[in-house]
């Protein structure tokens, strides 16, 4: 199995995110670090916790509260989306030791991810579905990290249409430095990016709900209402018909990259910009013949397979 690490703000998607990192037969889940972004800091620590708590993720996965700030800018939250917790829609509850170890601040969380990650003895591919703040920060205190990475696969960004503003997208937008870190190190071995024109052709329709449904237990009613939740926001906000499930795409692509179309590109981020800060500038044609550091994919080739992977791994939770 594949080791991942995976970076979040849970968050709707975050939280599917979480599960199909955990369950996917080909992924070792071995550790969880939080971003603030969809909401504080506090809020997604706490919901990373609860996902964890009631999708029965073993205590031996670690989960690391992340840096509280974005590197330069005020934190965005999207209580729009994702309601005042962050996981409207539902009561989840919390997980039994999250009182006792992640109100406080972890002076330590940056060295304990990078100890985590490098402990394992083999690359681990690091999936980034919030801001990039934990990941810029890991890379630049901590460039020998390198070494123990396969690849960096990140949720973000958008080759036309944002969904923060009409050019940028959410995470990216939120800390654009960070994001230009992670475009330009040369510590990362291999960059994917997994943008939002993909992940709005995987959108969680009324039958994915009554495949939820049809498996009648409370872990299935709670996911259910999440996606509730989130497909009545994304009506209201963006008039979408379903909700885009954004995150666990990224993490689909680890599972199976055959799943994906993919082009290796040079992209850039654009960090001073009357109307397009934190816009993915994506050279699709090549115009800037500028180093390709990024591989971007491009289209999910089978979404029903997707969900199928997607329903396995909540079936697997469920039996938790
Ligand atoms: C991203 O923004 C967040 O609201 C979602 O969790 C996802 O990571 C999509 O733009
Ligand atoms: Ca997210």
């Amino acid at each position: 199995r594949k080791p991942v690490w995976l970076d979040c703000d849970p968050g709707h998607d975050d939280a599917f995110a979480i599960i199909l990192a955990a369950y996917h037969p080909s992924l070792e889940l071995i550790g969880i670090s939080t971003a603030a972004g969809n909401q504080t800091l506090d809020r997604t620590t706490q919901n990373a916790y609860k996902v964890a708590y009631i999708s029965g993720l073993p205590n031996t996965i670690p989960i690391i509260r992340g840096c509280e700030e974005t590197l330069c800018r005020q934190v965005q939250i999207c209580p729009e989306i994702h309601g005042q917790t962050g996981l409207d829609g539902t009561d989840i509850p919390d997980h039994p030791e999250y009182k006792t170890l992640s109100d406080k601040h972890d002076d330590n969380f940056l060295w304990n991810i990078y100890k985590r990650i490098t402990d394992v003895g083999r690359p681990v591919t690091l999936i980034a579905t919030g801001p990039l703040t934990n990941v810029a920060l890991l890379l630049k205190v901590f460039p020998q990290i390198s070494k123990s990475l396969a690849e960096v696969v990140l949720l973000g960004g958008c080759i036309g249409l944002g969904n923060m503003e009409p050019g940028s997208e959410f995470n990216i937008m939120n800390d654009p430095e960070a994001a230009h870190i992670v475009f330009t190190s040369r510590h990362v071995p291999r960059l994917v990016m997994v943008p939002i024109e993909l992940t709005h052709t995987v959108c969680a329709t009324q039958q994915i709900s009554e495949r939820l449904r049809a498996l009648s237990s409370r872990y299935a009613s709670i996911l259910d209402h999440l996606l509730l939740f989130f497909g009545a926001t994304y009506k209201q906000v963006f008039q979408f018909d379903a909700p885009p499930l954004h995150d666990p795409c990224a993490v689909a692509y680890v599972a199976n990259r055959d799943l994906f179309e993919e082009q290796i590109m040079h992209v850039g981020i654009e960090r001073r910009s009357e109307y397009c800060q934190g816009r993915t500038v994506c050279d699709l044609y090549d115009m800037h013949r500028r180093e390709k550091n990024c591989v971007v994919t491009l289209k999910m080739k089978n979404v029903e397979q997707f969900w199928d992977m997607m329903l396995d791994a909540i079936q697997l939770a469920n039996k938790n």
